[in-house]
């Protein structure tokens, strides 16, 4: 059988060998750890450089961050005599299988296998920025916003949000095609916002897109309640000179805007989500694309009904449903409000669990669609929902 640290080993041998490795995280035990060690982590990545397989470990500690590239051997070594001490948790990543290793303290180790967060194998492409929106030439933002060190590698703990924002921006460039906006005669001057926009990352993506990439003269704004936030946003953008970016502090309902082509949110929390759609309607945006975050309206007023009830008694069950039926009835108020919708993963769950996405395209007159508003009042009354934050919509 082996120890666990041993089948631990085992099973990231065995990825490597047969090509299955996705990705290796290692973290420190937190709460028992001191000084820098307690902000460690290190990310190893499978990447050909010359033809040859290499591990590429990116170690961050506080505010340094350094990569290396070791041949495979090498890096399993390296591996090996870091865990336990200054890392205490693993997480191996294979399209097969994730596998967890926790280190206790004087050194027993236990091994928990999970459903795989990623079952398709990542590029092995050395650096994989040059293939992405996100290129060199959106370093500069990237270095003033933390997403990438000093050498232009992205930062562990940014990874995520990283792929996430390129996906995001991927996406943006058929639904732009599909607003007819990429014809050359029909080129707008394009007025954007991106609403809870957090650290803005969404935010400079997507002036990176139209306005260095598509060369349009744009306007994107960044909406975020918290005002140190706006204000550092504002920085960033005086400090590259950003043209047309620009953060306003306030609420999403309520800050001063003016009208819109296209409105966008990333993780806007809760029902924030909702307010972001009912101002990109008022607003007149004809492309409204917002991926949600939390749901916490519907589950407490979800009722059971039969012949849903059995199921319904598990937790979990309940909670994804209520997640379900708040984004469905999401995409109905939008097509009640004159839009054609789509709801779809748009990130491996690997890059984050709330990768839903729904994407809308104003293409008729708003409040006429009777169908979209019989099936949300339909589907209100089955689940016994009282009151959904789209519902002011049902009286326009
Ligand atoms: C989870 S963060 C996501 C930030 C960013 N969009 C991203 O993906 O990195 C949600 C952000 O929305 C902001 N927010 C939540 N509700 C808001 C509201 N009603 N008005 C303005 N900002 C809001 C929060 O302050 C927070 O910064």
């Amino acid at each position: 059988m082996g120890t666990p640290f041993e089948l631990f080993f085992a099973r990231l041998q065995e990825s490597l060998e047969r090509g299955t490795f996705v990705r290796l995280r290692l973290t420190p035990r937190r709460a028992k750890m001191e000084g820098a060690d307690r902000d460690s982590r290190a990310e190893a990545r499978l990447v050909q450089l010359k033809g040859q397989n290499q591990l590429s470990v990116t170690v961050q500690q506080g505010s340094q961050t350094e990569t290396r590239n070791h041949p495979v051997a090498e890096g399993l070594s390296w591996i090996r005599e870091n865990l336990g001490h200054p890392f205490g948790n693993a997480w191996l990543g294979t399209t097969a299988k994730d596998w967890q290793l926790t280190v206790q303290d004087g050194g027993a180790a236990r091994l928990v296998g999970h459903k795989p967060a990623q079952t398709t194998v990542p590029s092995r492409v050395h650096d994989e920025r040059r293939e992405t929106i996100l290129d060199d030439t959106a370093g500069d933002w990237m270095k003033a916003l933390g997403i990438l060190n000093a050498e232009g590698r992205v930062l562990p703990g940014k990874t995520d949000k990283f792929h996430q924002v390129n996906r995001y921006l991927e996406i943006l460039t058929h639904l732009v095609r599909e607003c007819g906006w990429l014809e050359p005669a029909a080129v707008p001057k394009l007025t954007l916002a991106d609403m809870g926009c957090g650290k803005a990352y969404l935010t400079f993506g997507a002036w990176h897109l139209f306005r260095r990439v598509f060369q349009w003269p744009v306007r994107v704004m960044g909406v975020e309640q918290r005002e140190a936030l706006a204000a550092a946003g504002n920085r960033a953008a005086r400090a590259i000179a950003a043209d047309g970016l620009e953060f306003v502090t306030g609420a999403i309902q309520e800050a001063p805007l003016p009208p819109l082509d296209a409105l966008i949110a990333l993780h806007a929390c809760n029902t924030a989500t909702d307010d972001a759609i009912r101002r990109g309607i008022a607003l007149g945006a004809r492309l409204i694309v917002v991926a949600p975050c939390c749901h916490q309206e519907a589950r407490p007023q979800m009722q059971r009904p039969e012949p849903l009830a059995p199921l319904l008694r598990h937790g979990i069950m309940e909670e994804r449903l209520a997640e379900w039926l708040t984004d469905g009835l999401r995409s109905l108020y939008l097509e009640w409000a004159g839009y054609r919708t789509k709801v779809f993963e748009f990130i491996d769950t690997g890059h984050t669990p709330k990768n839903l996405m729904i994407s809308a395209i104003r293409y008729r007159e708003p409040f006429q669609a009777e169908e979209a508003r019989e099936a949300i009042l339909k589907l209100k009354q089955f689940f016994g929902i009282v009151h959904h934050a789209l519902d002011p919509l049902l009286g326009s």
